[in-house]
């Protein structure tokens, strides 16, 4: 069967292994560098949705090759969706995971509405139209760190329906219900509605 080059528009390589699990076998995934792009992306849009199809097209406009590229965020609600597309560098830069958590907790403090989603766009440029795919996870975010797993505000986010941080849970009980974990799915489910599996 004739291969689909896809190039996975993304430069974490954590990311690429979580891809490469969930696509058909019939795809031949290709890294950035596998596909010779070396610029960095663009990521200018001001959306996380305007962000993931920025990159998707950059790839594509760059190399030819059908591609995949996401983007991801935490929003809360109390701060009108902040940190949103914001969320690597809201507390500036150089990029520090803790001092963005602390900064989020001092906005929250004393606030009753700590209701917040952890959101993943991911943008497929395929067959000359561009697709999205949104992830969401609703939870709060707690009073303070709690946990040492993950990655960026996994200490500060209690998912609905979890007594735990995702920063407490280990990280396949995170990677079952995580936004990401669920756009990879709708994903999923649209190359095999297209027999593309
Ligand atoms: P990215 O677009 O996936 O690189 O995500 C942008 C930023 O959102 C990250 O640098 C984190 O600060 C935050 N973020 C995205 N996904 C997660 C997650 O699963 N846990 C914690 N923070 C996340």
């Amino acid at each position: 069967m004739h291969k689909i080059s896809l190039v996975l528009a993304t430069n974490n390589p954590y990311k690429v292994l979580e891809i490469r699990k969930i696509l058909p076998k019939s795809f031949d995934l290709k890294s950035l560098k596998d596909a010779g792009v070396t610029a960095e992306l663009p990521e200018t849009k001001g959306t996380i949705k305007g962000n993931a199809v920025q990159k998707a097209m950059f790839v594509w406009e760059s190399t030819g090759i059908e591609c995949l590229a996401d983007d991801s965020g935490l929003e809360i609600e109390n701060l009108n969706g902040r940190p949103g597309v914001d969320s690597a560098f809201y507390s500036g830069f150089p990029i520090s995971a803790e001092r963005n958590m602390d900064l989020v907790l001092s906005e929250l403090k004393e606030t009753e509405n700590r209701r917040a989603s952890f959101v993943t766009i991911l943008a497929l440029i395929y067959q000359g139209e561009c697709y999205q795919f949104e992830g969401r996870i609703f939870g709060v975010i707690s009073e303070e760190k709690r946990g040492n797993n993950g990655f960026g505000y996994d200490p500060i986010f209690i998912p609905d329906g979890q007594l735990l941080t995702f920063a407490e849970m280990d990280e396949n009980a995170k990677n079952t219900m995580s936004h990401r974990a669920k756009a990879l799915q709708k994903l999923k489910g649209f190359f095999e509605s297209n027999r593309l599996s």
